[in-house]
């Protein structure tokens, strides 16, 4: 029975590579691409088959941000799939910090001064946000969308085969 490997963030980077090693060294794999905008989805689906032209790729839309995004993108999984041999958990954001002026004035005249100097501690702040399900958006994304995923596609699945 053929494979089947689900990945995260796959239309871009580190996922979009992934992918593209996956097809090569698998023989009949069902590749599942999920991923929070259909059209990049799309984009890569069609990267992948270029140079993969038989390839089964699937797509799967997901936002690992939203708590009901996931909850219904793991009912699909459970739906055409009756088995999943591997979860690439790999969308993710990772803000680029901020420079922040206040804290480094008031860096400035501290004892911390050559701690800032030296660390950039205090003054390089992360910038994230609060999702609409009340959760901090990096977490959300990279941590527990992930583990909501995992605990739903897989849930009883163990049981059915
Ligand atoms: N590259 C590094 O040096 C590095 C270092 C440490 C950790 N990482 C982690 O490794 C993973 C891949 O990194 P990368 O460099 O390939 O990053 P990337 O090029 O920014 O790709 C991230 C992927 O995650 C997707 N994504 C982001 N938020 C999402 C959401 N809410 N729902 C669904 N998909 C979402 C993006 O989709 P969109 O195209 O729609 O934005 C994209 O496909 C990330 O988790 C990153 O934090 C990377």
């Amino acid at each position: 029975m053929n494979k089947v490997v689900l990945v995260t963030g796959a239309n871009s980077g580190i996922g979009l590579a992934l992918c593209e090693r996956l097809l090569q060294d698998t023989e009949g794999l069902q590749l599942c691409l999920a991923c929070r905008n259909m059209q990049r989805a799309q984009a890569a689906r069609s990267a992948l088959l270029t140079s993969h032209p038989t390839a089964n790729v699937a797509l799967l839309q997901m936002d690992t941000s939203s708590i009901s995004s996931v909850l219904t993108a793991a009912q699909e999984v459970k739906l055409r799939y009756n088995r999943l041999d591997c979860l690439y958990l790999n969308a993710g954001i990772m803000p680029n910090p901020q420079f922040d002026v206040n804290a480094f004035f008031k860096g400035l005249f501290s004892s911390r001064i050559v701690t800032m100097f030296a660390t950039g501690e205090g003054i390089l702040t992360q910038k994230d946000c609060v999702t609409p399900d009340g959760l901090q958006e990096i977490f959300m994304t990279n941590l527990f969308g992930h583990f909501l995923l995992l605990s739903k596609a897989t849930y009883n699945r163990s049981k059915q085969s």
